[in-house]
């Protein structure tokens, strides 16, 4: 024992040294049993059971992150409650606006963080870290504890600190016991530290500044690729220049006479929905009803049937009925009515003073006037203010439309008086039906 001569303010504790497990498992007891509360083990490594030995409670991290975690299941779901549900209304697909199952992972991912950040910050919160000093490490012989040896440290602060009493505890089965000075070095900061932080601080804003520049200056220089990636390379990109042609440009025509691999559509029936050999026409005539038996000399030679290449039956009218379900009845209805959700939707509006043109009902007079080989060409081209599908729906699909289209138009303008005594017969709505603008309603 040394430095017994010191007086119990001007130290920090009394440190004792055990070479062996055993040794420091002992003294914790001892010190335990004392009723110490302000004092500490070190071990080079973890010692099982040491916890109990030395009294310590378990800690109560586990239960704030459980807290914080269920906080983050209310957040999680509230967030998305209010934004989706309250606040701003969304109809996506038809879905409910809330329904817990589309809610789980976002609430999965905010309970994850919130208690993981608990987790990391609370166990640095309650370890009372970081400590950036500690006067333990002014001791040479304290070092060892990194190493080989156990030591015990009690300090002045607690309230039943005894030095010759703590030290008398300490020393059995101990290899040493000393006191440890406090640390009396200055608490400051360095001045050089000031300024290196104030410099780095200062040097922080510069890319927030570029950054804030950037969104306003224009510059003729490209812009400048840390990492180039694959921006640029030996070819040459559409619709640019190129000298290594005599025109100048880089695209180049396909060669004359050659045509890419399936794309011959020599079928003129399948692809364009005339006669084999005949001209190919550009557009419909609009009014099928009132056109379409003036056949002039130009009439293309439209066809009535089905080209050779398809065969119509059950599952190809089903097919057609799924293509119809996915590309047509958005806007005219799944009983081509004309009365869609789209069309719904923009009545709901009142999207006619924009321009707006309802899509019209396929079982009119007029749409059933058209042949097979019009309105092949009406889904493939589009009409008027509609779009053409032939690059969405391949040519067989458009056939397998015009098949179900066919269908709608037998089984939609059924005559009332044909429906059997006993059936209550409900006429298809219109769009008319559903028109809200004349009743001065403004939209929803
Ligand atoms: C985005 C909405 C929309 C979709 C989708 C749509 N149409 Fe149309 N369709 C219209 C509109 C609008 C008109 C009327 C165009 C006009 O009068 O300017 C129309 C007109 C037509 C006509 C002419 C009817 C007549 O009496 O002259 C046919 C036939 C037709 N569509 C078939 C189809 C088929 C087949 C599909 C699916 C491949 C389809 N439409 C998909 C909006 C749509």
């Amino acid at each position: 024992m040394s430095d017994q001569n010191q007086n119990s303010s001007e130290i920090h504790g009394v440190v004792g040294y055990y070479s062996d497990v055993d040794g420091i498992m002992n003294a914790s007891r001892k010190i335990r049993d004392a009723g110490y509360k302000k004092w500490d083990a070190y071990t080079p490594f973890p010692v099982h059971g040491i916890d109990e030995a030395m009294g310590t409670k378990p800690t109560i991290l586990p239960w704030i992150v459980l807290g914080m975690g269920l906080t983050g299941l209310c957040v999680g779901l509230g967030l998305q409650w209010f934004t989706n549900a309250y606040d701003y209304k969304f109809l996506i697909s038809g879905k409910p606006t809330w329904s817990l199952p589309a809610n789980i992972p976002v609430t999965f991912e905010v309970i994850i963080l919130f208690s993981a950040y608990t987790a990391f910050f609370g166990m640095l919160a309650l370890n009372k870290l970081p400590h950036l000093s500690n006067p333990l490490h002014k001791l040479e012989r304290f070092k060892r504890v990194t190493d080989d040896k156990f030591a015990i440290c009690v300090e002045s602060k607690d309230p039943n600190f005894d030095l010759a009493r703590v030290s008398k505890l300490l020393g059995v089965g101990s290899e040493h016991v000393e006191t440890c000075p406090i640390d009396t070095t200055k608490a400051a900061l360095p001045i050089w530290f000031h300024g290196v932080a104030a410099i780095l601080t200062c040097a922080s804003f510069i890319p927030l500044a570029l950054a804030f520049k950037g969104r306003f200056a224009t510059s003729e220089k490209p812009q400048y690729h840390v990492w180039p990636d694959m921006d640029f390379q030996r070819k040459r990109k559409t619709q640019t220049a190129w000298e290594g042609f005599p025109d100048g440009r880089a695209m180049r025509l396909p060669v004359a006479g050659t045509v890419a691999t399936g794309e011959l559509r020599d079928d003129f029936e399948l692809y364009h929905g005339v006669a084999q050999g005949t001209a190919v026409p550009a557009s419909v005539r609009y009014d099928a009803a009132l056109f379409g038996s003036a056949a002039g000399a130009d009439r293309p030679e439209w066809l009535a049937g089905f080209p050779a290449a398809v065969v119509v039956d059950e599952p190809f009218l089903e097919r057609g009925r799924a293509r119809y379900g996915i590309y047509c009845a958005v806007c005219h209805g799944n009983q081509g009515n004309g009365v869609g959700a789209v069309a719904l939707r923009a009545e709901n509006l009142d999207a006619a003073k924009w321009g707006w043109v309802p899509p019209k009902a396929l079982h009119s007079d007029n749409a059933k006037a058209y042949s097979n080989g019009e309105l092949f060409h009406i889904a493939s081209n589009g009409i008027s203010t509609m779009a053409g599908y032939s690059a969405q729906v391949p040519a067989k699909d458009r056939w397998a439309i015009v098949a179900y289209i066919r269908a709608i138009q037998a089984t939609q303008a059924l005559d009332p008086s044909a429906a059997p005594q006993d059936v209550e017969f409900q006429p298809v709505p219109t769009i008319d039906s559903v028109r809200v603008s004349d009743s001065g309603a403004d939209g929803e």
